[in-house]
């Protein structure tokens, strides 16, 4: 490394520096002598070498499937109820968020490859942002669930992401945690075939990762066996009957002191599915178990993803 870059990296830190107060810097003069920062850094380039592994999956999948990652196969329409139902066709779009990232989306923005507005009368100034949605987690967010919420030791633990899509939580929990078995089950063959082809492309160990494609209602033994169950948004896949039936159906059959995932509250889900006060007891809101990684988030960023326990 030449001078003048040394000289760059310091003026830098300077500048970050010249921006905190006394007590801010004392701590961090404290973090840099007492070398507790190499922890940190070591935990960060583990974290950044998993997460390339995210990135090089989500580049194949582009290649798999069509610009909006629906599948011809599906049929997903916009919810009737809930924080959802004022998604049309029209005010929303979709990109998913496992594939496309902040930076993904600005440059497809800056391209026109994607539309961020769209027109309300169509003389073209009265324009409305578009509701941009994403079926699957981010790359951030999967790390936030493995390396904040979660505890660190799930060796012996089984996983289920509950309508697996194209595999998101899946490979987040194999490249971001030690969790022992990490099951899919998806009602849409097209995204099963999908994400077995991720999984043999990637050689991953099947013994410890697999997808079954299947409707959960026929699965009791797969939700009673596993010890953390995922619930991304259904709203557009299920009506509310349907989804009633699901809610009812986990309620039955997962097990005492697992932990549930979910992407919203599930105060705000139960609410619009008008079953709250029947299921009110059934969870407790869980604080994170990795909060020595607070570091690594930008913790606002991650604010609609729950942990609880099942009483
Ligand atoms: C919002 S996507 C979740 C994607 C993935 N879990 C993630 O977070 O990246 C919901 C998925 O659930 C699937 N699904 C809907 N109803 C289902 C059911 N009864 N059994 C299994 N999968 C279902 C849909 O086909 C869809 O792919």
């Amino acid at each position: 490394m030449s001078d003048d870059t040394l000289i760059h990296i310091k003026s830098r830190i300077l500048e970050l520096f010249s921006e905190l107060d006394e007590g801010e810097m004392d701590y961090i003069d404290k973090w840099i002598s007492s070398h507790s920062y190499k922890k940190d850094l070591q935990n960060k380039v583990t974290l950044d070498s998993a997460e390339k592994c995210l990135i090089k999956i989500a580049k194949t999948i582009k290649k798999l499937v069509p610009f909006e990652a629906e599948m011809p196969s599906e049929n997903i329409v916009p919810p009737t109820v809930g924080n959802q139902a004022d998604c049309t066709k029209e005010s929303t779009c979709h990109i998913d968020e496992f594939l496309y990232d902040h930076k993904d989306l600005e440059d497809l923005t800056k391209q026109g490859k994607i539309k961020r507005h769209y027109c309300l009368d169509c003389n073209s100034r009265n324009i409305q942002e578009l509701t941009l949605i994403s079926h699957s987690l981010s790359r951030q967010t999967l790390l936030y669930i493995f390396k904040f919420l979660l505890p660190k030791d799930l060796e012996n633990k089984q996983i289920l992401d509950l309508g697996s899509r194209l595999g998101a939580v899946l490979y987040g929990a194999y490249y971001f945690s030690n969790v022992g078995n990490i099951v899919g089950v998806e009602i849409n063959k097209e995204c099963c075939d999908l994400q077995e082809t991720i999984i043999g492309q990637y050689a991953m160990d099947t013994d410890r990762i697999k997808v079954i494609h299947t409707d959960i209602l026929d699965r009791s033994d797969v939700v009673q066996n596993s010890d953390i169950i995922v619930v991304n948004c259904l709203d557009h896949f299920v009506d509310v009957d349907k989804h009633k039936q699901i809610w009812y159906f986990l309620k039955k059959h997962i097990k005492k002191g697992s932990y549930l995932i979910t992407v919203r509250s599930m105060a705000d889900t139960l609410i619009a599915l008008d079953m709250f006060e029947e299921l009110s007891n059934w969870l407790n809101i869980c604080k994170p178990n990795q909060l020595e990684n607070e570091i690594f988030f930008d913790i606002e960023d991650c604010n609609e993803i729950y942990l609880y326990t099942v009483n």
